[in-house]
Order: C-alpha cells, then sequence, then structure tokens
C-alpha cells in the first residue's frame, strides 16, 4: 500500500541523524525496522542495487509503520540517482534512454520500493567527471527538478563533490542543492573547503564515512580523553564533532547498541576548545 503525500506542514523536519542502509544486503529490511525503533527518524537509501537494496528498505518502513512505530510524515526519506557507470547489471531504467528519462525512471521505481508517492530528498549520486560539472549532470538536475515541481520529492541534493563541481552547478542552474552528502576524511580537514562553502550557502551538509575513513582519528588519544571525560565513547566524541561543525552525520550502524550510542550523542555538547582540538588534529 502506498502512503499518502502528506500536506507540506506534516512533513517530516531534518533529523540530527541519517541512517544509512549500504551493505546490508538481506538483512535491510530488519535493519531499517530495528533503526526506525531505536529511533532514527532519517533513512538514506539509494535506488543501486549493487550497494544498497532499496525493496528491502521499503518492506522495513512498512513493517515499522504497520507496527505503530513511526508513520510515513515522521520519516524524513533520502534516495538517490546513480549513473549506468556506478550501478551493476541491475538497473532501474532504460540504459538506452535519456539521462532525464533514466532520472524519472530511477525515481519513479525508487517510490515503488519505499511505498510511498514522495521522497524528502533525491539525491545525484555523484556527478559524472571527477573535475567538472558537465552537461550530462545538467541534464539529470534538469530532470531531478522536474520531479521536485511535480511533487515528488521536495528536495534535491548532490553526493561525491568538490567545491568546484558545486560552484560550477550553481553558476549553469542559479541554484544550490538543499544538501550535499559528501564522505569525510578527517585527513582532509573533514572536507573543510566543502563544508564551509555549504554554511554560507545554506546547504545542509551531511558527512559519511564518519568513523570507517577515519579509524586512527577514533583511537586518538585526545578523542578518547575527551570520550572519558564526558563517560561517553570515542564514536561519540566523533559523531559529537561532527555536529558542532555543521555535519549532519550518517552512521551506518548494525549493531542496536551502536544504533543507540549513535542516537545518544545528539545531546553531547562539547566546548569550543575540544572542537578546535579535534578539528587541529587534520590540520
Ligand atoms: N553518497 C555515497 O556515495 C555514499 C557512500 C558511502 C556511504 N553512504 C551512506 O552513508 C551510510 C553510512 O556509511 P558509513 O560509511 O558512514 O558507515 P558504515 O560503512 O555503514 O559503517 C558504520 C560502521 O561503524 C560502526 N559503528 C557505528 N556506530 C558505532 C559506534 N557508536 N561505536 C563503534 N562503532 C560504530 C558500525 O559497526 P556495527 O555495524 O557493528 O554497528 C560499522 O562498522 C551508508 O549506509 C550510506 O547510506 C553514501
Amino acid at each position: 500500500m502506498v502512503e499518502q503525500r502528506a500536506s507540506r506542514s506534516e512533513r517530516a523536519a531534518l533529523p540530527d541523524f541519517l541512517y544509512g542502509t549500504a551493505w546490508k544486503e538481506e538483512r535491510t529490511a530488519a535493519l531499517v525496522e530495528l533503526a526506525l525503533r531505536a529511533g532514527f527518524r532519517g533513512i538514506d537509501t539509494a535506488n543501486q542495487r549493487r550497494h544498497y537494496f532499496e525493496a528491502g528498505v521499503g518492506e522495513g518502513l512498512a513493517v515499522a509503520y504497520r507496527a505503530g512505530v513511526a508513520k510515513r510524515v515522521d520519516i524524513f526519506l533520502q534516495t538517490k540517482f546513480t549513473y549506468r557507470p556506478g550501478q551493476d547489471h541491475r538497473l532501474p531504467y532504460d540504459p538506452a534512454a535519456r539521462l532525464s528519462v533514466q532520472v524519472a525512471q530511477s525515481l519513479a521505481s525508487s517510490l515503488e520500493h519505499l511505498g510511498t508517492d514522495y521522497v524528502d530528498s533525491f539525491v545525484l549520486h555523484g556527478p559524472s567527471s571527477g573535475y567538472n560539472w558537465t552537461d550530462a549532470d545538467a541534464e539529470a538536475w534538469e530532470a531531478m527538478r522536474k520531479e521536485r515541481d511535480a511533487g515528488r520529492t521536495r528536495l534535491l541534493g548532490v553526493s561525491n563533490v568538490s567545491l568546484g563541481h558545486v560552484e560550477q552547478m550553481i553558476a549553469v542552474h542559479s541554484e544550490a542543492p538543499a544538501c550535499v552528502q559528501n564522505r569525510c576524511y578527517a585527513r582532509l580537514g573533514w572536507d573543510r573547503e566543502v563544508r564551509s562553502f555549504c554554511r554560507e550557502h545554506n546547504i545542509v551538509y551531511q558527512g559519511f564515512s564518519l568513523l570507517t575513513a577515519n579509524v586512527g582519528m577514533v583511537h586518538h588519544q585526545l578523542v578518547e580523553t575527551i570520550a572519558a571525560r564526558y563517560s561517553r565513547t570515542p564514536a561519540q566524541v566523533i559523531f559529537a564533532f561532527a555536529r558542532a561543525v555543521g555535519i549532519l552525520p550518517l552512521t551506518g550502524a548494525s549493531s542496536p547498541k551502536h544504533m543507540s550510542e549513535d542516537l545518544a550523542s545528539s545531546d553531547m555538547r562539547l566546548s569550543s576548545k575540544e572542537v578546535e582540538e579535534i578539528e587541529s588534529l587534520a590540520r
């Protein structure tokens, strides 16, 4: 059954954590249900069967709705359009069709997988070139705008972008994305350039791989000392730090303990000195 579209005022606000559903395969539905029961209200997925099982996300949501854990309107649901090179043979669109048609087919398939008639955010999984915002990206983005105009997504975003990509896309389309989703390496100043651009342009910066790309940071003496000071875990310190510098964090936790700890990091406030100390580790 398709959960009906909510009126604008009823729709979910941006939560302070996104639960990521990549690489969960046959455990996807159960983990999505578990994450919702734990308290997550933001779900990130993609119509890219190679790394995500989006239909499994839909199953988990349906179970949670039936059990009264949450309603569609309580959940910030985000999915992505992925170009052909990022996919395997299980495509959500006709590869011979124009890109604009592929975008529409991909989102239609996502809505079916997720049992809904709108998503909260629709993200271009990555630009077609590592260097520039190309004509292909422009065609895909214009098609995404049409989906938004038709009410099938509230917001539009881009992922895996450099500062140059975002600057070029704004110049071409006279529009900033509502969100950017990037991998956040501590050694690159936690993506400092893109983050500050996002802050200046009121773009929500979503950071993934905060723990997995920064294992050295999670085990760093400074982070461990701060964790001990607050009787928290180093992972919670990383998430609290992320929020303090304007990152909306993603987590792909599969253990219930990690899910609860991740959510509990939301009320953790680091001092500005601690934030500076963690940020300066990467300089
Ligand atoms: N846009 C893109 O191209 C892109 C690329 C990659 C990822 N993503 C998104 O980002 C999501 C998250 O990916 P990710 O790379 O950040 O995470 P991830 O690869 O799913 O891994 C999270 C890891 O951190 C561990 N963990 C979580 N909370 C912890 C805690 N409190 N203490 C200790 N360990 C903890 C988890 O362990 P347990 O599993 O044992 O709990 C797991 O090993 C993905 O699912 C996907 O939605 C997007």
